[in-house]
């Protein structure tokens, strides 16, 4: 019998090279968000479940169906963080921020937890990093998150980029809009799948999504949203496109985007790539003008998008050199007292010359110790065996261009400063 415990199905490792892709990301994302004027912000891991149903609303996919919650040994009813957004916005009340300042620019890396159908792309904990704006409720807002995002995607050097945008209006005009869906696709009830038969009645909006072919062409004929908002949210909604237009970033407008989480209003977004297959969003975010105020707080105008790095990797080039990190010096060392002296100009070249070094642990042969350094790709091999003992000195190799030097051992510092 094989006991071996295993991960978690839809968890993952991230093991060596890789992590160097993560590490890159996410200090990009500190440095890249700063620029705008954003600060981050790190909410627990988990919250009070009712924060959740409260916020992405009890027939969203999210709520019904995909959260890990328990109730402690206390009795309190948990959840773990499925998105950001909501734990954002109960912070932003509990700590008075609306009073501190008249606009929160926060941003986030956090792990989230839903309990989806794992495949590429798609996984049950994954990692997102995103924005939230509390405070404005003017086009321009809109159009520096949308700009934040789609220009970080630019820095990174992902091509193909689709923003796909649209406006759901107020919650009236959804409203509406949500009734005349229904009226539309009545008709067709027994042709639609199982599950677009019970988002009729439940949510018909969700249908909008569908992969599915035949669906797709009876959505074809919907009714748009953007022919049920009001004058004002269509003029804001404008503004935002001509703000966009100014930035030269080019957008698809989606009639049937329209977000699965209840909270959004007016302008909803997604980024996608088609590397990513099925599960195309790089990342998505919109207005949300009423959650502060339905959550308890004084009412306040908020935007943001979440972005999720797994599919951000899968979007990026990893033979870039930025995601390889090879040793500058490894350093060879045959017997007790060349591996004393090893460590001693290991930790000098890293303190003064900023340099990766790597020694040997494992009392290899030379040749195994070359084999390693070849392996590991360092720029430079020192060598320091029985004979540079004696005389005081090392052979440092430069690897590429396969020239060797004899160095005593006090200028061993100076050889490396550039
Ligand atoms: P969301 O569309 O649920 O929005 O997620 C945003 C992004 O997170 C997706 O576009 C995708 O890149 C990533 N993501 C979501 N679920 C998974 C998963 N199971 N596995 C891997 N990646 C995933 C939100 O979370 C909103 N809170 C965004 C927002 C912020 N709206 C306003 N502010």
């Amino acid at each position: 019998m094989n006991n071996q415990i295993r991960n978690i199905k839809g968890t993952k490792d991230i093991l060596l090279q890789e992590t160097l892709v993560w590490q890159f990301i996410e200090s990009q994302v500190h440095l890249f968000f700063k620029q705008y004027g954003f600060e981050e912000i790190r909410t627990p891991a988990f919250e009070n479940t009712n924060l959740f149903i409260r916020s992405i609303g009890e027939q969203t996919d999210i709520v019904s169906k995909e959260m890990y919650s328990w109730i402690d040994q206390g009795g309190n009813k948990l959840t773990l963080k499925p998105e950001v957004t909501a734990s954002v916005a109960r912070a932003y009340i509990q700590h008075n921020l609306g009073k501190k300042f008249s606009i929160n620019k926060l941003y986030y890396i956090d792990s989230l937890f839903r309990r989806e159908r794992p495949q590429k792309g798609r996984y049950r904990q994954f990692k997102q990093f995103g924005i939230e704006v509390v405070g404005s409720s003017f086009p321009e807002q809109d159009a520096e998150v949308i700009s934040l995002a789609y220009n970080f995607y630019k820095f990174l050097g992902i091509k193909d980029l689709r923003l796909k945008i649209n406006s759901i209006g107020s919650k009236e005009s959804r409203s509406l809009y949500k009734d005349a869906l229904y009226k539309y696709l009545l008709p067709y009830k027994n042709k639609l799948s199982t599950l677009s038969q019970k988002r009729l009645k439940t949510n018909p909006l969700r249908i909008l999504d569908t992969k599915i072919d035949f669906e797709i062409e009876i959505l074809n004929q919907a009714p748009h949203i953007l022919d049920y908002i009001n004058k004002e949210d269509r003029e804001h909604f404008d503004l935002v496109l001509n703000l966009l237009d100014s930035l030269k970033i080019k957008y698809i407008i989606d009639h049937k985007l329209v977000r699965g989480l209840d909270y959004y209003c007016k302008t909803v977004f997604e980024i996608q790539n088609n590397k990513l297959g099925s599960q195309d969003a790089l990342c998505g975010g919109g207005r949300y003008d009423y959650l502060i105020e339905e959550l308890g707080g004084k009412p306040a105008p908020a935007i943001g998008f979440a972005a999720g790095i797994e599919r951000l990797i899968l979007a990026l080039d990893l033979n870039d050199e930025k995601f390889i990190q090879s040793p500058d010096v490894y350093i060879i060392s045959l017997g007790e007292q060349a591996i004393q002296h090893s460590l001693v100009i290991a930790e000098s070249l890293r303190k003064n010359q900023n340099l990766i070094v790597i020694t040997e642990m494992l009392r290899r042969s030379l040749k195994a110790q070359i084999k390693d350094a070849n392996r590991l790709n360092a720029e430079y091999v020192i060598i320091i065996g029985e004979d540079e003992l004696k005389n005081q000195e090392v052979i440092i190799k430069n690897m590429n261009k396969g020239e060797q030097i004899a160095i005593p051992f006090d200028k061993i510092n100076s050889y490396f400063v550039k």
